[in-house]
């Protein structure tokens, strides 16, 4: 089995900082070949797609169709037109509240979300409940940090109509049971959204056999460049929304008063689209799919494992993960009593080591869970267990600093 030490070499910035990188829940750094991909197209394929009539603009709209084609494959979507390139998942979500929740939510509908939502999965939900006089009910987490089955069948009912939830969360790592929620949830006619933003780099993802209506992640938290985001949706449904961001190339015909729009994908893609970006995803898929996704579990749960390790021996440091390993993935947010994330997110930025610390984009969580803010690492497949101890030695280094102020 090929080690982390091996693949972080594919990883100039690390390499050349000394750094231990463990904020790629925010981001992930990218490997040399999937640079290089994109150097390659920019260097041999570049012109604008669907426009040109000459070679060049051809061979950028064969490039972007085929990155296309191997992100349905990839997601195991049933036809390619269901995968809609976004900037990010961000974007995807909102694609989705504007054009199926604002037009088909009504008043006294219900949206139920759960309490670990990322705001992009929260946010837009808020705009389509307020604005179409509908009702946001939240699911909330039980003292492992889980959803109960409970829970969940108690907040999803005939009302619902959309349930939107995190696969996993950004802030405990909860791995949430995706595919029983699609099932609760279409069993009382309600469609879901599935937030895969932080669980697609991690795990392999079926769409078709978890079952969701929606699902939508991030390229730049999976290897690939920044400003590529993909929006999947069933057919049948991604046929009868409006578009969201209108444009050129996303009509067939436009007259002085009114437009008919063009098929699925273009419908959902206005505009001159960021096929550099979509072709540095395809190379992150090749680069995940040659590890593979067996090595990548192991390779994280051996890390993760071990930082679960080091950190529990500091008696200082609380932790915020569920112990069911099994639904448990790559994050793990932690205080030390007294001292705020910030001050110790710059202690540990000083001796070379990147968390990311505050709310996470996840302030209800964080007040639902009565605590000021967490500092947050994250693991990828290029950590090893030296990372883990420069974190280790840097807590150690804070809480000397800070002892003498904490009661
Ligand atoms: N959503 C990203 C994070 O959790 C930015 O850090």
């Amino acid at each position: 089995m090929i080690s982390a030490e091996e693949i972080k070499k594919d990883f100039l910035i690390l390499k050349d900082n000394n750094i231990a990188y463990l904020d790629s829940g925010a981001t992930s750094q990218k490997p040399k070949q999937v640079l290089e991909a994109v150097e390659k197209y920019y260097n041999t394929a570049n012109a604008n797609p669907y426009r040109g009539t000459y070679k060049l603009s051809e061979s950028a709209t064969q490039e972007y169709g085929r990155a296309r084609e191997v992100v349905a494959k990839f997601i195991n979507a049933k036809y390619s037109e269901e995968v809609i390139f976004t900037k990010n998942a961000s974007e995807a979500l909102n694609l989705i509240a504007y054009s199926y929740g604002l037009e088909n939510i009504k008043k006294d509908d219900e949206i139920v979300i759960s309490i670990m939502e990322h705001h992009s999965n929260l946010v837009p939900w808020q705009k389509v409940v307020k604005q179409n006089g509908a009702k946001l009910k939240y699911m909330y987490i039980n003292k492992n940090y889980e959803l109960d089955l409970e829970e969940i069948k108690s907040k999803i009912t005939k009302n619902t109509k959309i349930v939107a939830i995190t696969h996993v969360s950004n802030v405990l790592g909860t791995i949430n049971p995706i595919k029983e929620i699609a099932k609760i949830a279409h069993q009382n006619g309600a469609i879901v959204v599935a937030d895969c933003a932080q669980s697609v780099p991690h795990m392999k993802i079926d769409v078709q056999d978890i079952d969701a209506d929606f699902v939508v992640f991030s390229g730049h938290k999976m290897l690939a460049p920044l400003g590529i985001g993909v929006l999947y949706g069933k057919k049948q449904l991604l046929e009868n929304m409006v578009p969201f961001i209108m444009g050129g190339d996303m009509i067939e015909y436009v007259y002085e008063q009114e437009t008919t729009f063009a098929e699925l994908p273009h419908k959902f893609e206005a505009g001159t689209q960021n096929v550099g970006g979509a072709i540095g995803l395809a190379s992150a898929i090749k680069y995940l799919e040659n590890i593979g996704f067996d090595t990548i579990h192991k390779l994280e749960q051996e890390i993760v494992e071990y930082a679960k390790q080091e950190l529990s021996k500091l008696e200082y440091v609380e932790t915020y993960y569920t112990p069911n390993k099994e639904n448990h993935c790559s994050v793990i947010s932690f205080n030390i009593k007294g001292v705020h994330p910030h001050d110790l997110a710059t202690i540990l930025d000083s001796c070379n080591v990147a968390i990311r610390a505050g709310d996470h984009c996840a302030q209800p969580l964080i007040r639902y869970m009565n605590i000021p803010a967490t500092c947050r690492a994250t693991f990828y497949i290029y950590n090893t267990k030296q990372d883990v101890d420069k974190l280790v030695q840097g807590l150690q280094k804070a809480y000397n600093m800070f002892s003498k102020f904490i009661h």
